[in-house]
C-alpha cells in the first residue's frame, strides 16, 4: 500500500492504521498540501512513523498547491495551525525522501507493479501530477481507494463538494479519468463512521502512541460539535484505509460512472456518481470503473482504537 496524504487529524489515524493493521505492506507515504502546508504534511507524517518505530518507511514531499496554479487554502480551523490539533511536534526534523511524491509512486508502481494498491487521502494533486507524467501508471496499479466525494449526502465543504476534491477538482478529474480501477469512500460512509468521546478516552488510557491520537482528536471534535452537535468526528481517512486493507466490508457499492464537477458553479468540486440503477438493485454498468462505497460494515471504529493501542506494544 502507498498513502498519500494531507496529513492532519484524520489522516494521522489513517496513517497508524496502515502501519498496524495486519497484511498490509506499507511501502511509502507521499504528502501533498490540504489540510495544512506539504511541509508541515511531511512533518506530522515522519513524526507519527517515529512514534510508530516504523521510519524504514519512506516520506516524500509532493504538490504545494493545486493543478491549477490557484494559491493554496488549508484548513487550521479543522485540524489546527499544525495539522495535529495545535499540539503538534512542530519541531521534529523529518526525514525526507531525495524524490516527489509523484516519483515515489512512479517508482513504486514499477517495483510493485500489479499488485500496488494506492490509497489517497488528501486532494489528489500527486496522483494526477503522476498520471501527467507517465500516463501508463494507471496500468501498473492494481487498485486506487480514495477519500473524498459523497454520492449521496451533502458536502462539507460547500453544499455539494467534499474537501479532498473541492481542493484539487482539475486533479480529481484527470484521476477519475484515468483507466485504473477506483474505489471512493466518501463521506456517505465516513460521516457515520463516528469516532467519539468514548474512543477518545481509552486513547488518552492508552501508551504514548494513543495519547497522541487523544491529544489531537480534542481540537478535531472541538471543530466537528459545530457540524454534528456533540463531541464526535467522521473517521474520514482511516476508513478508506480499512475498506483497501479489508479491514471493513464494503456491504453496499456498486460500481458506477463517477465525473467531478470542475466547472465555476455552485457545484464544482462535486462527484457526480450515476446512480440511477440504485432503483433496479444497482444492476452492473457496462464499462463502468468507480466503486462508491454506500455502506460499511460496523465496527471499525473499535478495531481502530485496538490497533492504536496495540501501537504501544
Ligand atoms: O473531507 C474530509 C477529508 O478532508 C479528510 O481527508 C480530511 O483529512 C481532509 O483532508
Ligand atoms: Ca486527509
Amino acid at each position: 500500500m502507498l498513502l498519500d496524504c494531507d496529513t492532519g487529524i484524520d489522516d494521522a489515524l489513517a496513517i497508524i492504521t496502515a502501519g498496524r493493521a495486519p497484511g498490509v505492506d506499507l511501502v511509502g507515504i507521499g504528502c501533498t498540501w490540504g489540510n495544512i502546508d506539504v511541509d508541515q504534511a511531511v512533518r506530522n507524517s515522519h513524526h507519527l512513523l517515529t512514534l510508530l518505530g516504523r521510519t524504514d518507511i519512506p516520506v516524500a514531499r509532493g504538490a504545494a498547491g493545486p493543478l491549477d496554479g490557484s494559491p493554496p487554502v488549508y484548513s487550521p480551523h479543522v485540524h489546527g495551525r499544525d495539522g495535529a490539533g495545535n499540539v503538534g511536534a512542530v519541531d521534529h526534523v523529518p526525514q525526507v525522501s531525495p524524490e516527489s511524491a509523484a516519483e515515489q509512486l512512479l517508482r513504486l508502481s514499477r517495483e510493485h507493479e500489479g499488485i500496488l494498491h494506492i490509497v489517497a487521502v488528501g486532494p489528489l494533486t500527486n496522483l494526477a501530477l503522476a498520471l501527467e507524467t507517465d500516463p501508463d501508471l494507471a496500468g501498473r496499479v492494481a487498485h486506487v481507494t480514495i477519500m473524498g466525494g459523497a454520492a449521496l449526502s451533502p458536502g462539507n465543504v460547500t453544499a455539494a463538494a467534499e474537501a479532498n476534491i473541492f481542493h484539487d477538482p482539475e486533479a480529481a478529474a484527470i484521476v477519475f479519468a484515468a483507466p485504473w480501477p477506483m474505489t471512493m469512500v466518501g463521506l456517505d460512509v465516513t460521516m457515520r463512521s463516528l469516532i467519539t468521546e468514548k474512543h477518545r478516552a481509552r486513547l488518552a488510557a492508552g501508551g504514548s502512541v494513543a495519547r497522541h491520537c487523544a491529544a489531537i482528536l480534542d481540537h478535531y471534535f472541538d471543530f466537528y460539535t459545530g457540524v454534528t452537535g456533540r463531541r464526535c468526528a467522521g473517521n474520514h481517512d482511516a476508513l478508506a484505509v480499512a475498506v483497501a486493507a479489508g479491514l471493513v466490508q464494503a456491504t453496499l457499492s456498486p460500481v458506477v460512472h463517477v465525473e467531478v464537477d470542475t466547472s465555476d458553479g455552485p457545484s464544482r468540486g462535486s462527484t457526480v456518481a450515476d446512480l440511477r440503477g440504485m432503483w433496479a438493485d444497482h444492476p452492473p454498468v457496462a464499462g463502468a470503473r468507480h466503486r462508491v462505497v454506500l455502506q460499511t460494515s460496523p465496527g471499525f471504529e473499535d478495531t481502530m482504537i485496538a490497533l492504536i493501542l496495540t501501537a504501544d506494544g
